[in-house]
């Protein structure tokens, strides 16, 4: 039962001491958090990642694509543990290899070869990935002299890659590529869509070669489920409300709102509100949840009425983060998410990249 399995999990952890550090996402379970030595966005995971050489180990409970970014930003010789390899992403899986790579062979059709800068320097086309992809599409990314970046850097990032290009391909998540463009100023019809189903994406090649953003047809499918229509009644419901998204939602939901951000810039917003407030929010029920009993000054609430958690983060329960750590101690290091050197070596590229653009 959960009594038992919480103390199997703080025996084992208590054993392994500094040999292993465990990660949580934002949207993990109480159950699985309330053991985790860093909680945090996909962002600070992987900063936290880096930063500790002496473990082992790192059990990453979030999904798959995150424990490949651990993987990647740790030392060699770290075993990345992710408890359930189950746990995917929907919108990683959005972009595959394939479809990318051929993707990019029809752009250097129309704008000419794309590793070489025109008389002023710019490349005809910088390819940025959102963190939410596989380490393949990072290693394609890096090979490209592209970028990766979080929902809480996205427009740095793009700063970076429109000092560099003339234009950005970036996938997958097309809400986060255009509410970030938009912000920025980039019109919207000239963020023509890539569905990599369609023959040039589905658009005419005028459309991609006036295009300053290229956006991937990929979408979150817990964000997309954020409406107008519920930020419209919690406004009517709760006179002075502060209505918080994150910027995976559709582009007329972020514009409803009165703030978009990170899973950690809406914490950051919570923490940092001395009144009692009532907030709704548009992200994972999860994070919702414990930020509603972290912070019982305010009334925080979730927007969508229906329970929306993020069915594959909620595939890590305590019972596999017993298992692994059980399998540690034994001296077995199952579930090991290892990124082959050919990708690692142009993913870290990419990432490191990230990591070092700074607004
Ligand atoms: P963050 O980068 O805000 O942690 O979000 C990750 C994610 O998967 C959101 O759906
Ligand atoms: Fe992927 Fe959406 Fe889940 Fe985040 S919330 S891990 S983007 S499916």
């Amino acid at each position: 039962d959960e009594a038992e399995l919480h103390d199997r999990i703080a025996d084992a952890k208590a054993a392994l001491g500094d040999r292993v550090v465990v990660l949580g996402h934002f949207y993990q379970r109480e159950e699985v958090v309330r053991h985790a030595d860093y909680v945090g966005d996909s962002f600070q995971l992987a900063e936290a990642a880096k930063a500790h050489p002496e473990a082992e180990a790192i059990v990453f409970c979030g999904v798959h694509f995150m424990a490949e970014t651990a993987d990647l930003l740790s030392q060699r010789e770290q075993a990345v543990i992710l408890p359930n390899l189950a746990a995917g992403c929907s919108m990683a899986d959005m972009a595959s290899i394939d479809e990318v790579e051929e993707c990019w062979e029809q752009l250097a059709e129309i704008y000419g070869a794309l590793d070489e800068p025109d008389a002023e320097g710019l490349l005809p086309v910088i390819p940025v990935t959102y963190m939410n992809s596989s380490a393949a599409i990072k290693g394609f990314v890096g090979r490209n002299g592209g970028i990766v970046c979080t929902s809480s850097n996205a427009r740095t990032v793009l700063e970076w890659a429109f000092a560099r290009g003339r234009r950005v391909l970036f996938f997958p998540d097309q809400h986060l590529g255009r509410n970030t463009a938009k912000a920025m100023g980039v019109a919207l019809d000239r963020m023509p869509m890539w569905n990599p189903r369609r023959p040039l994406g589905g658009n005419d090649e005028a459309s991609v070669r006036d295009a300053r953003v290229i956006l991937w047809h990929g979408f979150c499918s817990v964000h997309r489920r954020f409406t107008v229509d519920q930020i419209e009644r919690a406004r009517a419901e709760h006179p002075g409300v502060r209505v918080i998204v994150h910027p995976e939602c559709p582009m007329p939901v972020v514009d409803a709102a009165d703030e978009a951000g990170s899973t950690e810039y809406i914490r950051r917003a919570i923490d940092g509100a001395t009144e009692p407030s009532v907030f709704a929010v548009g992200t994972e029920i999860n994070l919702v949840q414990r930020l509603a009993a972290q912070y019982p000054q305010h009334r925080i609430f979730c927007l969508d009425p229906v329970v929306c958690p993020c069915s594959t983060m909620y595939r890590i329960h305590p019972g596999y983060l017993a298992w692994v750590l059980d399998e540690l101690r034994a001296g077995r290091t199952p579930n090991r998410i290892q990124v082959s050197d050919d990708v690692a070596v142009p993913a870290r590229a990419a990432l490191e990249r990230m990591l070092a653009a700074r607004p």
